[in-house]
């Protein structure tokens, strides 16, 4: 079976178009989300609605838990703010009542989902270096997890001697999963890469390979800056995407 793990949509509909139709072709069985479908793009209504017709199995994201949450505004730095706030406005009751029955983790027979951290303390701190990955592995049941949050795509592995080890996410590069080590998978970011590669990311989970594959597109960048400075948002969050950052 594949499995197709997608992260921080973040609103952007002509992105995820673009990683749908791409997973279709590659025949992936099921798409889970590791959260923030909403939040600095133009098109968060599309998007859940996107995620409802498509059967995407989605954790929250710390924008998605925002939408509800305007006190919880002061935690986000200017940019975001504008954008939650943007967000909240845009979206139907109906949308917001499904961004607020998300659950945080998601754990299934062989593998979790989480958009932060696997730390009910801490849930949306960030896994940026391998100290930062110790808790979750410690809390994970399953040999393999999948978050985002940081928008860059890469693999902490946990060795049999416990030494954890980083490896960016590199399109095309299959890793193939060994059984004594535990693995955390950053999918990278659908809609606002942050790696300095604008591509698109997504990853691929083979459960009878027991391989895991980041994946990069190309989407119309054109297109969505357009409708960031149409609908008022905040030019740089349309700048941005270009330069991946
Ligand atoms: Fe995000």
């Amino acid at each position: 079976m594949k499995i197709a793990f997608i992260s921080d949509v973040h609103g952007n509909l002509t992105s995820l178009n673009e990683a749908l139709k791409q997973i279709k072709n590659l025949n992936a069985d099921l798409i889970y989300s590791a959260g923030d479908i909403v939040g600095y793009g133009p098109n968060p209504e599309e998007c859940v609605k996107t995620f409802l017709e498509h059967n995407i199995r989605s954790v929250f994201g710390n924008h998605d838990y925002a939408v509800n949450h305007p006190e919880m505004d002061f935690r986000f730095n200017a940019y975001a703010k504008l954008a939650v706030q943007w967000t909240r406005e845009h979206l139907l009751e109906t949308s917001k009542t499904y961004l607020k029955s998300l659950p945080m983790f998601i754990e299934e027979k062989n593998f979790t989902v989480f958009h932060g951290a696997l730390d009910k303390e801490d849930p949306f701190s960030y896994i940026l270096m391998p100290a930062d990955s110790e808790i979750s592995f410690k809390n994970m049941k399953t040999q393999i997890g999948f978050f985002g949050h940081s928008h860059v795509a890469g693999c902490f592995i946990q060795r049999e001697s416990g030494i954890i080890d980083y490896i960016p996410g590199i399109s095309g590069c299959t890793l193939n999963l060994k059984e004594n080590e535990k693995y955390l998978i950053n999918v990278g970011s659908v809609g606002q890469p942050r790696d300095g590669n604008p591509a698109g990311g997504f990853c691929i989970f083979d459960t009878d390979e027991k391989s895991v594959e980041i994946k990069r597109y190309q989407y119309d960048i054109d297109k969505v800056y357009d409708l960031i400075v149409e609908n008022g948002l905040p030019r740089f969050l349309g700048e941005r995407l270009y330069s991946g950052v």
